[in-house]
Formats: C-alpha cells, sequence, structure tokens
C-alpha cells in the first residue's frame, strides 16, 4: 500500500495547502502523542488482535465450517461497529455478485447484514431466505442494543414458526464476556458465543470474531488479513513523523481541522471499497466528534466524513469538491491491480467519435479518471490525498483497516480528545429505550415527552 500526501501541502496546491511551519507547529505535539499511543497500547486492545487470537481463530474456522456445512444464508444482525466492518470486509474482497453467484462458485453460504430497522428492509430479506436454512450471526457489544435486539426477536419467532424450538444451531451471538441482556440470554439458552474482548469498541472490532466469523464463513484469508495489519502496524508505531503514516495522517487531517477544513471526503475508486467508505466515516465521526477534552473544556472537535464513489460521483459531487469552499480534503482510493481486466472491444456498429476508446481498458479508463480528478481538484488548490492499494485482498484490506484505525487513534491524541467513547451515541440510544418503554427509563420518556410537547 502507498500513501501519497503531497497534494495536502501548499507546495502542491497553493495558498490554501498546508505550510511546512504548520507542519512544525501540529509536530510540537508529536512526542506527547508518541508517549500515549506507546503508554496506552494495551488499553487499546484492538492493537494487538491481530497477534493474539490464534485459539479463538481456529474456533471461528471451526464455527465456519459447521455453518457452511448445514446452512444457505448467513446472515449478520448488528448496526454501527456491529455491522459496518463485516460489510467492508464482505465487498472489499469477494465477488460483487456473490450471492447471486452459483454456490459452486462462492464456495459458502449467501451472505447478508441487516443493520436497520426499517420494516421493508427487515421483511425484504424474509423473501430472499429461508430461515430454516439460515445462519443468524447476533453482534452487539453491549448486549443490550434496541436495533439488534429487536431484528434478534423478530428472528428468533420466524424460526420457532419453522423449526419448533429446535433453532439453537441457527444463531450464533457475539458480545460481551459478561455485560448486557444478549449475555444472559447466551448463558441461559446456550447458544454459540463468541466474545468480543474488553478494550475493543465496537468501531475497532473488525479485526476480532465481530468480523472475524463473517470472514471465515466468507473463506476469506484471515492469516493474511493479520499479516496486512501486522505489517501497518510495524510502520504506525515508529516514532518518526516521516516514517509512521498513521502519525502524518493524524498531523495533516488535524492540520486540515484548525485550518477550517471540516469535511473529509473518502473516494474510492473501486465499488467494493465504498463499504471501506462507510467503516471509515464512522470510525472517524464517532471517534473524533466530541464535545469535551480531556481535560474536560468545551472544544466540539470533529470533521465531518463523506462518502463518495469513484468514479460515480464525478458526475454529482465533484463539481462541488473542484469549485466550492476549502473546507473538505479527499482521501482517493486507487487500485493497481483489479481481478477483472476488461477490454473495450471493437463496436459491431459505427462509433464515430467514442471509436477512439476501441482497443483500451476499462482499467485504463478507472485509472485515468481518478488522475484527472486528483488534477482538476490539485489545479483547483483543494486538499487531496491517495492511498494505493496494489490489489483488493485481504492482505490489503487488513492493511487498510490497522492504518486507518492506527490514524484515528493518533488523531485522538492531537486534538486531545477520547478517541474511544461516545456519549453522544449513548444519549440517542438512552432516548430510545425511553421511548419504547424500557422499565427504569420513565423519567427520561416524561423528560422527552415534555420536550417535544407530547
Ligand atoms: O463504535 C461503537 O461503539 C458503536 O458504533 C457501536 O458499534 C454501535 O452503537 C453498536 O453497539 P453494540 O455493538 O453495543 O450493539
Amino acid at each position: 500500500m502507498k500513501i501519497d500526501f503531497n497534494n495536502m501541502l501548499q507546495t502542491s496546491i497553493g495558498e490554501h495547502g498546508i505550510r511546512e511551519q504548520d507542519i512544525q507547529k501540529m509536530a510540537q505535539k508529536l512526542p506527547q502523542v508518541h508517549k500515549n499511543m506507546c503508554a496506552k497500547k494495551d488499553a487499546m486492545a484492538w492493537r494487538s488482535l491481530p497477534y493474539n487470537q490464534a485459539e479463538i481463530v481456529a474456533d471461528i474456522k471451526k464455527e465456519a465450517d459447521r455453518i457452511n456445512a448445514n446452512f444457505d444464508n448467513f446472515v449478520v444482525l448488528g448496526i454501527g461497529g456491529s455491522a459496518l466492518g463485516s460489510k467492508a470486509l464482505f465487498t472489499g474482497t469477494k465477488h460483487l455478485k456473490y450471492n447471486e453467484i452459483s454456490r459452486e462458485k462462492r464456495g459458502g453460504a449467501r451472505f447478508y447484514v441487516v443493520d436497520n430497522v426499517d420494516p421493508d428492509g427487515i421483511n425484504a430479506l424474509f423473501d430472499v431466505i429461508d430461515v430454516k436454512k439460515t445462519c443468524f450471526h447476533v453482534i452487539t457489544k453491549s448486549g443490550n442494543t434496541v436495533e439488534t435486539m429487536s431484528q434478534f426477536m423478530i428472528v428468533l419467532s420466524k424460526l420457532e414458526e419453522v423449526l419448533g424450538e429446535d433453532f439453537k444451531d441457527n444463531i450464533v451471538l457475539t458480545t460481551d464476556k459478561e455485560k448486557g441482556i444478549l449475555k444472559k440470554i447466551s448463558n441461559q439458552y446456550g447458544f454459540k458465543t463468541f466474545t468480543v474482548p474488553d478494550g475493543v469498541g465496537g468501531r475497532f472490532s473488525v479485526l476480532c470474531p465481530v468480523g472475524l466469523l463473517s470472514a471465515a464463513v466468507l473463506n476469506i484469508d484471515i492469516d493474511a488479513l493479520f499479516a496486512g495489519a501486522k505489517e501497518m502496524d510495524e510502520a504506525c508505531t515508529r516514532e518518526d513523523l516521516w516514517e509512521n503514516p498513521a502519525y502524518m495522517y493524524a498531523l495533516l487531517y488535524c492540520t486540515a481541522m484548525d485550518m477550517g477544513v471540516n469535511i473529509s471526503v473518502m473516494m474510492p475508486y473501486a465499488d467494493g471499497l465504498l463499504n471501506m467508505a462507510e467503516w471509515y466515516a464512522q470510525l472517524w465521526a464517532e471517534s473524533l466528534g466530541k464535545r469535551y477534552g480531556n481535560d474536560g473544556s468545551v472544544v466540539n472537535k470533529g470533521q465531518t466524513p463523506v462518502r463518495a464513489l469513484g468514479v460515480t460521483d464525478q458526475h454529482s459531487q465533484i463539481q462541488l469538491y473542484t469549485e466550492g469552499p476549502f473546507d473538505k480534503v479527499i482521501s482517493f482510493i486507487d487500485v493497481e491491480k483489479f481481478n477483472t481486466e476488461l477490454k473495450i472491444p471493437d463496436a459491431p456498429i459505427d462509433m464515430m467519435d467514442a471509436a477512439y476508446l476501441q482497443g483500451q481498458t476499462i482499467n485504463k479508463l478507472i485509472a485515468s479518471e481518478m488522475r484527472a480528478t486528483e488534477y482538476a481538484v490539485t489545479q483547483a488548490g483543494k486538499m487531496n490525498m491517495r492511498i494505493t492499494l496494489p490489489e483488493m485482498n485481504a492482505r490489503e484490506i487488513g492493511a487498510l483497516f490497522f492504518f486507518l484505525e492506527m490514524a484515528t487513534a493518533a488523531a485522538g491524541e492531537f486534538l486531545e480528545i477520547d478517541a474511544f467513547d461516545q456519549p453522544g451515541v449513548e444519549a440517542g440510544k438512552i432516548a430510545t429505550f425511553a421511548l419504547m418503554g424500557r422499565e427504569g427509563y420513565e423519567e427520561k420518556a416524561a423528560e422527552l415527552n415534555a420536550v417535544q410537547g407530547k
């Protein structure tokens, strides 16, 4: 994986770029950032995931074999960090029409992620799966999340309709080792259960059972995922800013934030990576969007992530990115070698002035469009940077996950905020409990009804 930050700088894009002295100024924080990143390594337990899960991975693979041997479909029920990693892994490494190709070509069950409570969305799934032949992976770290628990209840009732009480094999749970309703259910009913390790927050959990069971069911090479992550870990723990891509990313993006650049667009040029941009959006937004700094003062930090897809969004958003305000930085993601090389053939009709395309490849077209867009935004003086993946495979995806996690953690240190809590999410969760009549939340319900005039 190659990372090019040049177009963040004034030397490349002119007056709206970052200057040498801006880097020097932010770099004054680096010794403390590095010290904290080292001191908090154990507390950031997600950093150890590529190294310490041999036993659990063996169990996950066994479970995945059981699932693929017995079921036609594998469905993840979860939301936020309990779903987005699986989605990014899936489309980042597998056939883009995976569920439509033959089972022989897939080599396993069909794969779905349900991460919303849109009634039509949930119901649509039951129109295309046979629940008897479906294994559901229910993931909630807290064990209480209202969306996931509701989905779980719907699934249980559907299973009971067709299987009576004999549905234990159709359910796998992943949750905290002791807290939450899901853990209590696991204890009482004995469903196969995996654990989210302590110190691994939802949005940092893709490399633990939260994402790994999906990976194993999808026959994604977990060793390669870990190898990519380890490679990045090695690079992203170096002290020297110029040798550490995560520190450089964090430093430049935090400098940009100080300059009022408060939007971070991730724009991969590959359909399969749009879900990576979704995953990044949660990581960056939920980790860095904070009212309070570490010292308790009000800081209102953060940068709004936007997902865009190249080339599709060249025909919807690029006009704004090129000519609009200087309030965003674009992270392009480029893929050097796609799995397919697709030639534009000679057409059986006269293509007139479009004939120059004949004999070229779609691969050259997408690469050219990325370079052309990068050129246009750079000429327009807009901050941008590029991550180049040699290929889309488990190793590169593992490296990308880990790089962005390390960059986010380092950005939290530069911003002097807690990148690992999410009080703003919790507030919404609590209000929903109240509105849905959960016991113990009566006072909150009264407060909400009073404010909303009900
Ligand atoms: O990153 C996070 O902590 C959150 O986005 C959670 O993943 C999300 O809220 C779902 O929580 P849970 O896994 O507890 O159901």
